[in-house]
């Protein structure tokens, strides 16, 4: 399989029963690279983590290298390398154009719940355009980020040029596709393209214990909060404003808010019901 996913129980989420979904892409052997069966993979568990309400929160991650064969050096970590470049040789527009106009990237940036990328070792191109539709990213301080697609004679397609711009600003943004050198965590910290930078060893349970904790939010709520946010990325300012100012409104008349509210009076935890 060209990626893995696999449900994992969070305690005491309430309503019961909740998992935070986390994909493992798992071509190894080419630092985790995205081809088409990959995409297919993607958009497939896009879908379901959108319509499967036990799905609180999904975790994107790269398998690790394989034991090196005999003789061989080893090969290093990767979330995902980019796209499978062997796909790209002699293809026209023609060839390219549907696939990219229903992406893996699109697919995961539209997932209405809380997403992480866990990077530990090369997010280029593709794979950092990845990340980039991720809502929050955690990396190893060996991960490497960078746009290389110039060095192609491309450029990202997968919505890096306008996530990365958001995310950085524009001058540091047209240094990454410009140059197409590689970023090293520590540098992207400063950045901001990653959120937190941790050791290798600490990267799962530091991933694990953030996706937890977003886990255990009423998920409806959860939801709100995404989108409102994602809307400081859509609206002018002051429609920003107003939209949050409705969506809150709207949340008194859910059980949640009611919920929330009266665990923080009796000092308990809440027993969230998700409308
Ligand atoms: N697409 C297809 N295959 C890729 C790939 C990609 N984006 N990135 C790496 N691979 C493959 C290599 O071809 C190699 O396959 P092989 O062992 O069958 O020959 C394997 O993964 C290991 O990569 P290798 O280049 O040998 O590792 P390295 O440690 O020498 O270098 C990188 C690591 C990340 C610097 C290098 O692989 C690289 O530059 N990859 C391409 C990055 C890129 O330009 N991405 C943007 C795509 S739009």
């Amino acid at each position: 399989d060209v990626m893995t996913v696999e449900d994992i129980v969070v305690d005491g989420s309430s309503p019961e029963g909740g998992v935070i979904s986390v994909w493992t892409l798992n071509r190894p052997d080419k630092l985790n690279a995205l081809n088409a069966e990959s995409h297919r993979a993607i958009k497939e568990a896009s879908a379901r983590a959108n319509s499967d309400d036990s799905v609180r929160c999904i975790v994107i991650r790269g398998a690790p290298p394989p034991e090196a064969e005999e003789g061989k050096r080893p090969k290093p970590h990767a979330f995902a390398a980019g796209a499978d470049i062997s796909e790209f040789s002699g293809k026209d527009s023609d060839d390219v154009r549907p696939f990219f106009e229903d992406n893996a990237w699109e697919a995961v940036w539209n997932i209405s719940k809380p997403t992480i990328a866990m990077v530990d070792g090369f997010a280029l191109g593709g794979g950092t355009e990845l990340a980039l539709s991720c809502d929050i990213r955690i990396a190893s301080n060996r991960s490497t980020f960078g746009q290389p697609e110039i060095n192609l004679g491309l450029i990202p397609g997968g919505g890096g040029t306008q996530r990365l711009c958001r995310l950085i600003g524009y001058g540091r943004t047209m240094e990454i596709v410009l140059s197409g050198g590689m970023v090293q965590a520590e540098e992207a910290l400063k950045m901001g393209i990653v959120n937190r930078m941790v050791s290798p060893e600490e990267l799962e349970s530091e991933t694990m214990n953030l996706a937890e904790e977003i886990s255990r939010k009423s998920p409806y709520t959860t939801k709100v909060a995404k989108r409102v946010v994602r809307g400081a990325l859509e609206l002018p300012f002051s429609e920003g404003v107003l939209m949050e100012r409705s969506e809150f409104v709207a949340l008194f008349d859910t059980e949640d808010k009611e919920v929330g509210v009266r665990a923080f009076l009796e000092r308990s935890e809440a027993d969230w019901v998700g409308r």
